[in-house]
């Protein structure tokens, strides 16, 4: 039995072949309301039926509220696939990690700080792209199918935070230490208050996508989330955890991580096929201007994540060092830019990490930690 589709997936856990967006129709290329709709607005009594050629990431005109007729069916498959991928993280048995954790001396002191400055960064960042997702992004996606899978996603960002509460009542870890990392330790505040600022500025006052500045502010935020801290910083971290993994270490937390990461490549390429879209529809967007802006996003970000694997691998361990990262964010910095129409940032960057490709193979890695899966896809009948 498997739930595991991975064949979709190359070894960076990306779409190899995005799905073509969406063409727009000419007619939804008219004047854009004042102010998106939410899908609270007054009821139009007797209004007509929904064009799918009003459909809109941004600015539609077609009620928010009807999900049918589709337009999107790339969201709607990734919606499926992600209720396809449903996982929980207390089905993974925390057995053997917590004697390693226990042992005095199965863990380096160097793997024991990799390991919490890890589980730190991950343990608020989940939240921090849940809140973008539910306070800033869904408001500002006037497309349903889009919505739909928002709803979906922030569900699998409660999961993943769920996964953290999970390990640290499990390893018995210090709360405050694990939780308040984002606040102590500078490698990790820079990282996540680089990606706040984003954020913060859909929640000032008279934000609107409406206009060209607000719509740049909407992609810069959808940049910073899903290309950068989805698609860039959460990939060392997977790395670090899923190499342990490799040599039977923390055999729990690495499949827990296994699972995150096949969200997380979902929740990435949902990003970039949005990003894709809104360009297609708005391409006056897409300024020269505005290209650079995001490869110096992408270029700070880079740097970002470069001091993030300093601090947290100060004298290499695992096969693992700062300089292998380096590179590994070089490459993945490459394949987002390639996804967004971008020139690659550092040409010639390698995989100094091949063997990700394998333990992003969940069907292998089924074996190769002797995990249980859970059959999700075909799932027994409910009896009552
Ligand atoms: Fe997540
Ligand atoms: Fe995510």
């Amino acid at each position: 039995m498997s739930v595991l589709n991975w064949n979709d997936y190359d070894d960076n856990g990306a779409v190899t072949e995005a799905p073509e967006p969406t063409q727009p129709e000419p007619a939804a290329a008219a004047e854009s309301p004042a102010g998106a709709p939410t899908g609270l607005e007054a009821l139009e009594s007797g209004a007509e039926r929904v064009a799918v050629g009003d459909k809109r990431i941004i600015n539609a005109r077609a009620d928010v509220n009807q999900l049918l007729p589709l337009k999107y069916h790339w969201a709607w498959e990734k919606y499926l696939a992600g209720c396809n991928n449903h996982w929980m993280p207390t089905e993974v048995s925390m057995q053997a990690d917590i004697a390693l954790w226990k042992s005095r001396d199965g863990l380096t002191d160097d793997e024991r700080a990799m390991i919490m400055r890890n589980l730190g960064f991950f343990a608020s960042s989940e939240s921090l792209v849940a809140n973008n997702v539910v306070l800033a992004i869904y408001r500002y996606i006037t497309n349903p199918e889009c919505r739909q899978y928002l709803l979906r996603q922030a569900f699998e960002e409660a999961v993943h935070t769920h996964t953290f509460q999970y390990v640290v009542d499990s390893l018995g870890l210090s709360e405050g230490e694990v939780f308040n990392m984002y606040r102590e330790v500078p490698s990790i505040t820079d990282k996540a208050a680089w990606a706040l600022k984003y954020t913060r500025n859909l929640e000032e006052g008279n934000f609107d996508t409406s206009t060209d500045e607000g719509a740049q502010n909407f992609l810069r935020d959808l940049v910073a989330f899903y290309v950068v801290f989805e698609g860039m910083w959460f990939y060392t971290g997977f790395a670090q955890i899923l190499s342990l993994g490799r040599r039977n270490k923390m055999t729990g937390i690495a499949e827990q991580y296994q699972y995150i990461l096949r969200d997380e490549s979902l929740h990435l390429n949902f990003g970039i096929d949005v990003i894709n879209q809104i360009k297609l529809e708005n391409p006056h967007l897409w300024t020269p201007e505005f290209q650079a802006e995001v490869i110096e996003m992408l270029k700070e970000a880079t740097q970002l994540e470069i001091a993030y694997a300093e601090d947290t691998m100060p004298n290499g361990l695992l096969g693992m060092n700062a300089q292998m990262c380096e590179e590994y964010m070089h490459f993945i910095c490459n394949r987002r830019c390639s996804q967004l129409g971008l020139p690659e940032l550092f040409p010639g960057a390698r995989n100094p990490f091949p063997w990700m490709s394998e333990a992003i193979d969940l069907k292998k890695e089924k074996n190769f930690f002797e995990a249980r899966v859970t059959e999700y896809q075909t799932g027994g009948s409910l009896k009552w």
